[in-house]
């Protein structure tokens, strides 16, 4: 079991990095030939940092779009940035203060992330017009992180397993050594659920965390009149024609 674990996280995480390095190389290279951003838009590139940090940090747009899903979507993803940065102690043979500062926090952040989940799922089934859009992977992305959810409070809450154990067997993964890992239902089920997550990301949905910083109407400044737009091809194009 401990074998098996190990080959299969080195090929999530190696899916995971590869995959979403090559499509960020991808996004990055992708011709934004329009000036499209969506105004009233930031004038500077300070400004624009600012923006898009506003966006990835409270979701301004969706703020202002839609309220309700909004609280449905910062319930989950809040939850989830408490959880994903308690789970770095499993990563970490010295524990930082922040890290250990959070660690009280996991059954708010916890509920946090399956009220948002629930209500998210409730969503796509509910409302007529979402529930037409609706494909298979929307449903599957949030029923996995369902699992992982429901999984992970059971064992925090209820059927304790053994974390000094899980540390150690992560931390050797990453020195290359090998250390046994706990045999414990909900923990096996909690981390094929993972692995299953880390190996769709790079082709999923889920792209939507880095694309967020590619999005023309968001990342461009609001300089049409000062400045030329021009990507590149289209400045490559120009240069021949000169
Ligand atoms: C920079 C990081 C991220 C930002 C800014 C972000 C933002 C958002 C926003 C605004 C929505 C709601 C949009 C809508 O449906 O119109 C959303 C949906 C969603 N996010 Fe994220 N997200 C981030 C990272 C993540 C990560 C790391 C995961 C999972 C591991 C995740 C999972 C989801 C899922 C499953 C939904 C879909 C809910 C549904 O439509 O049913 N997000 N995200
Ligand atoms: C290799 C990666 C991971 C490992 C080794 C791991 C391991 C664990 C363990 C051992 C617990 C129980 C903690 C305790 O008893 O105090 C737990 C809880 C939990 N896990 Fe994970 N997990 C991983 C990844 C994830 C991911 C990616 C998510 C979310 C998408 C997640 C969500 C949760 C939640 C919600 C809890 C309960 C709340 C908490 O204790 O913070 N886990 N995890």
């Amino acid at each position: 079991m401990t074998i098996f674990f190990a080959i299969l996280f080195t090929v999530a995480t190696l899916v995971l990095v590869v995959g979403l390095g090559l499509k960020i190389a991808r996004y990055a290279r992708t011709p934004a030939p329009l000036k499209i951003p969506t105004t009233p838009a930031p004038l500077t590139a300070p400004g624009v940092a600012f923006r898009l940090a506003r966006e990835a940090v409270v979701f301004e747009s969706l703020f202002k779009a839609n309220k309700p899903l909004w609280i449905f979507a910062a319930l989950f993803h809040f939850g989830l940035a408490v959880v994903l940065l308690r789970h770095v102690r499993y990563f970490e043979t010295q524990v930082g203060p922040v890290i250990a500062l959070i660690q009280p926090f996991a059954v708010p952040a916890g509920l946090a992330m399956l009220a948002g989940l629930l209500a998210l799922l409730a969503r796509r089934f509910v409302i007529e017009r979402v529930r037409y859009i609706t494909g298979p992977s929307d449903i599957l992305m949030l029923v996995l992180l369902l699992g992982i959810t429901v999984t992970g409070m059971m064992m925090t809450n209820h059927v304790h397993t053994d974390v000094v154990a899980v540390k150690a067997f992560f931390t050797g993964l990453l020195a290359f050594e090998l250390r046994p890992l706990p045999a414990d239902p909900l923990l096996i089920v909690h981390l094929l659920l993972v692995a299953a997550l880390m190996i769709v990301f790079p082709f999923s949905k889920l792209l939507h965390a880095p694309g967020l910083f590619f999005s023309p109407t968001r990342n461009q400044t609001d300089t049409p009149r000062e400045r030329r737009h021009l990507c590149d091809w289209a400045a490559k194009l120009e240069e021949k024609v000169n």
